[in-house]
Order: C-alpha cells, then structure tokens, then sequence
C-alpha cells in the first residue's frame, strides 16, 4: 500500500503535515471504475443516508465541485479533461466515459446538487464543516466510512463528532479544534488515520456495526499466527482538510485504502513498525479500536516478521 501510518511508536499528535502543491487533493488509482461504481449502487438504493446537505452549502458546493474537477485534471490528464469558458464548463471523465456540460453556480445546469455530482467522479468521501466557531458538520456524500454515518453526525460541531473517541485524545482533538479554525485556503493539510478490520469492504457505516461485532468476537478467538496476517486488513484512511475561500467553509475528504496484514508484513520494516505501535499505544485506544480481539496473534505474528536488529 502507497500509505503506511506506522512510525516508530504509537504517537497522539494530530499527525496533520502540509498538502503540497506536488500532492493530489484526490488521488484515483487502480480501484477507480469499482469503487466509484460502488459509490452510485449505494447511493440509488439509500441516498438519504449516504448523501445530506444543509441548503446554506450552495456555494461551498460549487467550490469542492471546482476543487476537485482541477485537481483530478491536472493530476491525472490523461484520464480527466476540464475545459472552462467563462461560465460554461466541460468534464471528461474517460475512466467511466461519462461526460458533462454545465454553467458554474446554476444549480439547474447539473443533474444532481454539486457535492452529491462531483462526489461520484472521485473514490474519496467528502464532507463540509461551517466555518461556524464550533466547525459543525453541514453536509457530506459518505459511501465508505468506517464506524459512523451521516445520521449520527450531521449538524454535530467538530467536538462534539469526536465526544465518544477515548479520553486520551481530548488534548489532541483541542489542537485539531484550533488547526479547524486557523486553516487558510492556501495551506491544505493532510493525516493519515488507520484500523485494522476483518472485513475489505469500503462501506462499513454504523447500520453494519452490530452485526461486525458480533463476527469479530465470534473470528477473533480463532485466529492465529498462522492464518492472522491473511485474515487482517490494514485499513488507511488519507484525510485531507482544505479551507474553500469564498464561503470559507472546509472541505474534509476521506480516501480509504486497504491490504491485508500479510502484504504489508513481507516488508520486514513494515512489520516492526506495526509491532512497535501496537506495543506503545494506550490501553484504552487499543479496546476503542477493537483490536484485543485479535491481538495475541497479531503480535506474535509481527514479532515473527519483524526485522528487530536495526
Ligand atoms: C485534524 C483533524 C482530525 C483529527 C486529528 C482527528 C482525530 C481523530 C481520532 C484520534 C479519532 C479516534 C479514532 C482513531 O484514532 O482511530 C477520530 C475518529 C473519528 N473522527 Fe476524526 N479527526 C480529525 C478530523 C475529523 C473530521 C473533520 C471529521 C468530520 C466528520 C472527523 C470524524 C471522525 C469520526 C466520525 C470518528 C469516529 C470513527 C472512527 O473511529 O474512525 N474527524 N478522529
């Protein structure tokens, strides 16, 4: 996997460093046509819940719209095409041979509301906070998310989203508060979060949480050394946070990548760094994030792989 979030030991900083202008704000990779595939099943079959936008996101819309259309453009040009004539906008998409015409700002020239439109051209989630001094969540199209939905957090302040994460992150979650409100739109920043799961599949919204507990206290027990790493995901979400400079709200994307734990343990680096982290995190981040299940195995499995002499 491209993105690896293990350093040398489990660190509570917010782990955010400066998107460069070198560095995609959406990245489209070897999953594209699936996944975005993927985003539009979803979104006909329960589109209440993966797609809600308060009507004061108008122009912070058209903003992650304009955003993201240029980035994938210039990223990937041989994939995407962008023409803009004053108002009148062309988009190419050659990946799912779709194309659209429509004028900026008039909401009637698209066929659906721009976030729910340009979310369906990226395999990112994207979301938008107010610019609001609580940083309240105003809208968002969430097909992939791990543990939560768009009902349990709409219209919730940035803090209060974070109100059930484990205490030993309140100093963290005040820093990230403050890094919300100073964002400038010249300066994106980027983190990485990460989970292990039994499960690849993208959507894992809280109507799928019951039902994942209840398998993982009934896998967890029996894995093992041998079968752990093929039976793990390593799943890695590429956050990024842009301020948009008009309406001065902030755009969050979410890309989430996943390989399973033997991949990543070929690398005997690799491996060292996800035992060293495992062995210095918190107790109470290590139940948050499920992992005691399968921790005895997973470790021994590490350990085993692990290049410990440098
Ligand atoms: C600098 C920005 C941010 C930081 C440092 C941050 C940090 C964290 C941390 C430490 C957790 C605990 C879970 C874990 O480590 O696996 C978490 C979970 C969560 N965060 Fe954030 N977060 C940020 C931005 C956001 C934003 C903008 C949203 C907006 C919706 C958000 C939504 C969530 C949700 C819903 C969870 C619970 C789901 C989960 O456990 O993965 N976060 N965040």
């Amino acid at each position: 996997m491209l993105y690896f979030p293990f350093d040398e030991r489990y660190s509570l900083s917010m782990g955010t460093i400066p998107l460069q202008p070198t560095d995609p704000l959406v990245e489209a990779d070897a999953h594209y046509a699936a996944e975005v595939a993927h985003k539009q099943q979803l979104l006909l079959a329960n589109h209440g819940y993966y797609y809600r936008a308060n009507p004061e996101t108008a122009l912070a819309q058209w903003e992650v719209l304009e955003k993201v259309l240029k980035s994938l453009a210039a990223f990937y040009p041989t994939q995407f095409e962008l023409n803009i004539n004053g108002r009148n906008w062309q988009w190419h998409n050659r990946l799912t041979n779709e194309s659209q015409s429509f004028e900026f700002e008039n909401a009637a020239s698209l066929p659906l509301q721009p976030l729910d439109w340009v979310g369906r051209q990226v395999q990112e989630d994207l979301l938008i906070l107010a610019n609001d001094p609580a940083v309240t969540l105003v809208a968002g199209q969430l097909c992939f998310p791990n543990d939560w939905d768009l009902n349990q957090k709409f219209e919730q302040p940035f803090l209060q989203i974070h109100h059930h994460i484990p205490k030993v992150f309140t100093p963290t979650m005040q820093a990230a508060q403050k890094l919300m409100e100073r964002l400038v739109s010249h300066r994106p920043v980027w983190r990485l979060n990460w989970n292990f799961k039994i499960h690849n599949a993208l959507d894992m919204s809280s109507q799928y949480f019951a039902e994942s507990r209840r398998e993982l206290a009934e896998i967890g027990p029996q894995l093992t050394p041998s079968n752990v790493g093929e039976r793990l995901y390593l799943r890695v979400e590429r956050q990024t946070l842009s301020r948009l400079p008009r309406s001065n709200y902030i755009l969050f994307g979410i890309h989430t990548y996943q390989n399973t734990v033997a991949n990543e343990a070929q690398n005997p680096d690799r491996a060292r760094r996800m035992y060293q982290v495992l062995k210095s995190i918190p107790r109470e981040v290590m139940q948050y994030k499920a992992i005691p299940f399968f921790e005895e195995a997973l470790l021994a499995y590490l350990q085993q792989r692990g290049d410990f002499l440098n």
